[in-house]
C-alpha cells in the first residue's frame, strides 16, 4: 500500500516532494494526468471524468488515501466524487483545507466559529476554473470574517509551466500580479491556489514584494497529510516501490519532472 498523489500534470510534484521530505518511509505512486493538462480551462464534469479517472488507477496501484493536489480538481470534482464515487475503504482528500487553515491560524480540524484574522487583503492567485468555483472563498467563509479577497485567475502559467518554458512562465507571472494590484493595491497575503504555481515562487514573491506574506500548499499540506496517517496508519503500508505515472509523453513529463525537482525522476505510462 502506498499513498497516492493526483494532479493535472507537474504542479503536485510540489506537493510529492515535500510529503517525500516529511515521511520519508512512506511510498508515494504519482500521477500526473500531463496529457489532459490543463484542466483550469475544463468544466466541471470534464474535470471529474479525468480526475475519477486517475483516482482509479491510483487505487489499482494499491492506494487507499488519494491526495488530489490539484486546487482545480479539488474545486470542481472532490465534494461530487466524496458524495458519491469513492470507496468506503478508500479516501480522497483535496489540498484547500490545509492552507486556508494556516491562513486563519487554525490548528487541524478546529471548527469553531468564523472570526476575525490577522489579513485582512488577501490576494488569490489560481487557475480560471478554481477562481470560478469560488471554492476559497467559501472554505474561508466557514473560518474567517473581514477577509477581502481579490482573484487574479492566471491563464496560461499551467501551459507554460508543462512546456518547461520558464521565460515566458516568469512574464505572465508579473502580468498577473500587475493585474491583480490594479484590483488590489496592498495585499498583505497572498495564496497560490495552484499547485504548479510554487514552481515560480520566487518570481511570485520578487513580484509581490517582501512585504506580501506568500501561501503556497507544499509544505501545508505535507503537514497535515503526517497529521492524517498518526490518526489514520491503516491507509498506508510499508513495502511498496514510488512510482511516477503519466498520461502524456515519458520522456518529455521525466525531463521537465527532473528539472524541476533538481533530482532524477522517471516517469512511467500511466
Ligand atoms: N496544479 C493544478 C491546480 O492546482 C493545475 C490545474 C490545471 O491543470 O489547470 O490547480
Amino acid at each position: 500500500m502506498a499513498v497516492g498523489i493526483f494532479d493535472s500534470g507537474l504542479g503536485g510534484l510540489t506537493v510529492l516532494d515535500a510529503a517525500s521530505r516529511q515521511l520519508p518511509d512512506v511510498p508515494f505512486v504519482y500521477y500526473g494526468d500531463n496529457a489532459n493538462a490543463p484542466y483550469g480551462v475544463r468544466d466541471a464534469d470534464d474535470i471529474y471524468e479525468l480526475t475519477t479517472r486517475g483516482c482509479a488507477r491510483l487505487f489499482e496501484a494499491g492506494c487507499d488515501l488519494v491526495i488530489l493536489a490539484c486546487n482545480t480538481a479539488s474545486a470542481a470534482a472532490l465534494r461530487r466524487m466524496q458524495e458519491g464515487w469513492v470507496p468506503t475503504d478508500k479516501r480522497v482528500l483535496g489540498v484547500f483545507v490545509p492552507l486556508i487553515e494556516a491562513l486563519t491560524e487554525r490548528q487541524w480540524g478546529d471548527n469553531s466559529p468564523p472570526r476575525e484574522v490577522a489579513v485582512e487583503h488577501v490576494a488569490l492567485f489560481a487557475t480560471p476554473a478554481t477562481v470560478a468555483s469560488r471554492a476559497f472563498q467559501r472554505e474561508l467563509a466557514f473560518r474567517a470574517i473581514g477577509v477581502d479577497v481579490e482573484a487574479q485567475a492566471c491563464g496560461g502559467l499551467v501551459d507554460a509551466i508543462e512546456e518547461g518554458d520558464l521565460i515566458l512562465a516568469e512574464v505572465l507571472v508579473r502580468g498577473h500580479v500587475d493585474a491583480l494590484r490594479r484590483k488590489m493595491p496592498r495585499p498583505q497575503a497572498a495564496i497560490l491556489g495552484c499547485t504548479h504555481y510554487p514552481l515560480m515562487l520566487d518570481i511570485f514573491q520578487e513580484a509581490l514584494g517582501p512585504d506580501v506574506t506568500v501561501y503556497s500548499q507544499a509544505q501545508l499540506v505535507a503537514a497535515s497529510l503526517e497529521d492524517y496517517l498518526k490518526r489514520h496508519p491503516a491507509m498506508v503500508g510499508p513495502g511498496e516501490e514510488s512510482l511516477f505515472l503519466t498520461t502524456g509523453d515519458t520522456r518529455k513529463v521525466s525531463n521537465n519532472a527532473t528539472q524541476f525537482l533538481r533530482r532524477q525522476i522517471t516517469f512511467l505510462p500511466a
